[in-house]
């Protein structure tokens, strides 16, 4: 047996594909275009593994990903390729276009095609599971409840349509042609190997390099947190136990407000590295221009997930934030190294 993980250099991606290969000999054949946001390096641990295997390259890339399911007939597709930051797709959103829409029609396609030509036992185990966000419902109010999986579409930004288009395409291929698929979304995740654009790893770097902690708006902006560990731990229990053509909401039942967030990084970072002059980290926090059509509140509602296949959050944000700072003291150089490729021309265009 085999699987193929795509976006398997990114931060979710390469997590995934760490566990899998840290806890099973099944061949695993990992995708990835190495765009600005995938790194090697995230898959260093297991390059050298004989089950592993990276394949540079395109999920939207036909003869490709259709040469990679001859070869090695697997009994699932992970897709993890994305663009996946807002921020990025308000200034850009064709890339969003074409990777998460486009892209994931062609690999739907060729899943298709390969899925048809099986027989048997391998064609009934095959899967498609597709890697989504809580960014496709919309945004909450204060007193609203957590989303649920039978909640609206109702995606802001063009990053969440994105991913929203690509959901329903997941699901047209399962109710149309037969797909064996399962979609996953998720909340936001935190962890090592984080690309540090996002929220969390940009406020350890900056902190830790002298530079201001750019809060967008009030910073009152809700968020729930999810240790990456534990979301492809869940992935892993959908892929072998989820109910053919469902969708299961994941999420850590940790609603956190931007500003508590960064705050509690400059106090394990007062605490594990004190900065020289006595002051805090949290005097560098600098408040910004608000991201344009902000969502306000996300939120899940993850009793499915728990209730059918018996998964939880094993971290604590409080454990898992502690770690993650950890994390970032010890490999500086990784946040440095992958911020290499254009990152400071982002900066100079996103916080001018
Ligand atoms: P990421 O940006 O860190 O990684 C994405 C990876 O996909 C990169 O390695 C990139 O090189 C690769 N990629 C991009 N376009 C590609 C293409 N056309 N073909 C092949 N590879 C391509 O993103 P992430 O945070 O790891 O997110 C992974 C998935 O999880 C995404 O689908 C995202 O929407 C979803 N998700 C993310 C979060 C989060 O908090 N980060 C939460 C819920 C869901
Ligand atoms: P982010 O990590 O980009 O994830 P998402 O937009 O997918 O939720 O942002 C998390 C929250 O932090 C979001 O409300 C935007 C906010 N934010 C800031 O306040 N400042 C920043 O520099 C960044 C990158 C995000």
């Amino acid at each position: 047996m085999t699987i193929i993980v795509t976006g398997s250099a990114g931060f979710i991606g390469s997590c995934y594909v760490r566990q899998h290969v840290g806890s099973s000999d099944e061949p695993v054949i990992s995708l990835d275009a190495l765009t600005y946001a995938g790194h090697l390096s995230t898959l260093l641990p297991v390059m050298d593994k004989p089950s592993h295997t990276f394949v540079h390259g395109n999920i939207g890339d036909k003869g490709l990903v259709s040469k990679l399911l001859a070869e090695h007939k697997p009994r699932a597709i992970l897709n993890f390729a994305a663009e996946s930051h807002v921020d990025r797709s308000i200034l850009g959103p064709e890339e969003f276009i074409q990777t998460n829409v486009l892209g994931t029609f062609r690999l739907l396609e060729c899943a298709r095609e390969y899925w048809q030509g099986l027989e048997g036992e391998a064609k009934a185990n095959f899967r498609f599971l597709h890697v989504s966000t809580d960014e496709v419902y919309g945004t909450l109010g204060k007193d609203d409840a957590p989303f649920a999986e039978d909640n609206k579409y109702e995606p802001n930004s063009p990053y969440s349509a994105s991913k929203a288009a690509s959901d329903h395409l997941v699901r047209a291929w399962h109710h149309t042609y037969g797909l064996p698929v399962l979609t996953t979304n998720c909340s936001n995740n935190y962890g090592p190997y984080h690309f540090p654009e996002k929220l969390i790893p940009l406020v350890i770097m900056n902190a830790l390099n002298g530079k201001p902690l750019p809060i967008y708006g009030d910073g009152q902006q809700i968020r729930d947190w999810l240790y990456v560990e534990d979301h492809t731990r869940a992935i892993r229990r959908v892929l072998e136990g989820g109910r053919l053509g469902e969708t299961y909401n994941i999420g850590g039942w940790n609603e956190k407000a931007n500003l508590d967030i960064v705050n509690t990084i400059c106090s394990i970072l007062d605490d594990l590295q004190p900065k020289a002059d006595g002051s805090s980290y949290a005097s560098q926090i600098t408040f910004v221009k608000d991201r344009p059509g902000h969502d306000r509140r996300y939120a899940i509602d993850a009793r499915k997930i728990e209730r059918e296949l018996g998964w939880k959050p094993e971290e604590t944000f409080e454990t898992g934030i502690r770690k993650t700072v950890e994390w970032y003291l010890t490999n500086q150089q990784w946040a440095t190294q992958v911020t290499e490729k254009g990152y400071r021309e982002w900066l100079e265009k996103q916080y001018g």
